[in-house]
């Protein structure tokens, strides 16, 4: 990227800027379509936008950015898309983890991992510890990630604590819920951005959206660049949150 302007390109004059930012990076198929390339050339060019986003995150001061990389439902796709998925994002880690070290971006991933075949599971623990001391954004990557089936596995990590003794029905709580889901400590997101035009969540990050702002944008995802983040960034300082209470300009 230049490095002139820096400064000034990712100042925060006007905009607000999440801690937690979660992307939903959907649209490569019908980029691919409107170029009459196949959806494999689509994906290929989405993932190379991931490392762009990531760049900007980090530069925009944003600490966690969840992206929904592949979801639980997305193994329903023809074969041959879902391996060449599969291909693209071993190849993403092996190809660009240099590029995250050297923006301070540490690796992790949310979903049901364990479900994963040994090698794709073996990229996910391999990268998130060969990047655990990096401090300037965490990248949390949905894969295999459904929203309700994390509420599932959260649940049924109480039930059995419950059966084998170690916790009562009365500590089943929010709190202690939420302590189940994959990572805990990641603070749900402020913002949630969705690309090319769908009006849905689509089993995102389900239990820990309750109070999330949306952001859409018909932009298709392999074109979301610097500037559809500003401006998301610009609308969300205009946001009124108010968590089932008053505005603070009446309360
Ligand atoms: C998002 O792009 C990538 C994944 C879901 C893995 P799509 O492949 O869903 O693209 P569209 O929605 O068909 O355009
Ligand atoms: C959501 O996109 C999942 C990812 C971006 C990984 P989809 O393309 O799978 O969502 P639907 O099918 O349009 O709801
Ligand atoms: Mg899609």
């Amino acid at each position: 990227m230049a490095k002139d302007n820096k400064k000034d390109k990712f100042s925060t004059e006007g905009l607000k800027v999440p801690v937690s930012l979660g992307v939903i990076m959907d649209g490569n198929g019908r980029w691919a379509k409107k170029r009459l390339l196949p959806r494999s050339a689509g994906h290929r060019a989405g993932a190379e936008n991931l490392k762009e986003l990531c760049r900007n995150c980090g530069n925009y001061g944003v600490k966690y950015l969840t992206v929904y990389a592949f979801s639980t439902e997305n193994w329903s796709r023809p074969q041959a898309e879902v391996d060449q998925l599969m291909k693209l994002f071993v190849e993403f880690f092996a190809k660009y983890d240099p590029e995250l070290e050297e923006e301070g971006i540490r690796v992790r991933f949310t979903g049901d991992i364990d479900a994963l075949p040994e090698d794709l599971r073996k990229v996910c623990r391999e990268g998130e510890e060969r990047s655990k001391n990096r401090q300037k954004m965490q990248l949390i990557v949905a894969f295999n990630y459904g929203g309700r089936r994390e509420i599932t596995q959260a649940a049924q990590s109480l039930a059995k604590d419950v059966a084998e003794g170690r916790l009562s029905i009365e500590d089943i709580t929010e709190d202690s819920l939420s302590e189940r889901m994959y990572l805990p400590d990641v603070p749900d997101p402020e913002l949630i951005i969705r690309p090319s035009g769908e009006l849905r969540i689509s089993n995102f990050l389900l239990w820990e959206c309750a109070y999330s702002e949306f952001w859409v944008s018909d932009t298709l995802w392999p074109d979301f660049g610097y500037e559809d983040l500003t401006q998301a960034f610009r609308d969300y300082a205009k946001r009124d949150r108010r968590f089932g209470g008053l505005s603070k300009k009446e309360g």
